[in-house]
């Protein structure tokens, strides 16, 4: 399928240029509530029904040639929520997790944990510290996963350690930059994403990647992310090739 639109000759249907395929694509997967609602089930069946396209998309990001995929899973404010939520969601990332690592590394995914990944339920923590010490080494796709993902407290936390260093002597004020701030990041090692998609139409950061959405495209949805699919993926890629990033410059 992905071959079709990928095929160039065929002018009468958009087609997606291989040559300018973003390297990092970040998505905030939203609308497993309103989705579940909709078809009045629990809003559980909503958040299983995308943990089931995530897995659609992880193999087309691949198979598209996307270097770095970045998933929003849970937030630092998602604690908010009920606790049966949080516990089913907990629990769902677990046996997502433990059901995909497999394949995951026979593609030769690396994945990478974004988040105080230390105070999720024991259960989870091991099963993705588990998925990402064995996948490390792999030359794939990068997947980060961003679980109790605060970009404001990963902010806070490079800013505490780089004092550190600077009390500690290791480092001067001065040598303080963006790419040593950066290099204090979760996403350390990592480049900038090049493209944000956000399903279900909600128009804000909801502190994800304060710092390294920067220079990102933005791309928002109404689809609501259980009806998220490859197709609405490269509609996003197709919008995004369109795009004239300046970044402060002036055009040609
Ligand atoms: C996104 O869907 C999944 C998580 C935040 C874990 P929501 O659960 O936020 O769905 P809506 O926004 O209520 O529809
Ligand atoms: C952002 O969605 C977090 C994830 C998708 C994991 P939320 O549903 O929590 O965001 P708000 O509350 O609408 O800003
Ligand atoms: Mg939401």
């Amino acid at each position: 399928m992905l071959k079709k639109l990928f095929n160039r000759k065929r002018s009468d249907t958009p087609v997606i240029d291989r040559n300018i395929i973003p390297q990092h694509v970040a998505i905030i997967m939203d609308g497993n509530g309103r989705w579940a609602k909709r078809r009045g089930m629990p809003r559980s069946m909503g958040h299983r029904a995308g943990a089931d396209v995530l897995k659609e998309i992880v193999m087309a990001a691949d198979e598209i040639g996307i270097r770095a995929l970045t998933v929003y899973g849970f937030s630092t404010e998602n604690w908010n929520r009920p606790k049966t939520e949080v516990t089913g969601l907990m629990d769902l990332f677990a046996k997502t997790m433990g059901a995909e690592v497999d394949g995951l590394d026979e593609e030769k995914v690396r994945i990478k944990l974004l988040g105080r990944v230390e105070d999720l339920p024991l259960a989870t923590r091991t099963i993705f510290r588990q998925a990402e010490k064995r996948t490390a080494k792999n030359g794939g796709m990068t997947l980060a996963i961003a679980v109790n993902y605060g970009s404001r407290l990963e902010i806070t936390d490079a800013a505490r350690a780089i004092a550190r260093k600077v009390e500690t002597g290791e480092l001067t004020s001065e040598a303080i930059s963006e790419d040593l701030l950066s290099a204090h990041l979760y996403t350390a090692g990592m480049p900038d994403p090049d493209l944000l998609i956000r399903t279900s139409g909600e128009l804000r950061l909801s502190n994800f990647l304060l710092w390294q959405l920067a220079y990102a495209e933005f791309y928002v949805t109404d689809v609501l992310w259980p009806d998220f699919d490859r197709y609405e993926l490269l509609r996003a890629l197709l919008d995004f090739q369109a795009r004239n990033r300046r970044f402060g410059k002036v055009d040609e």
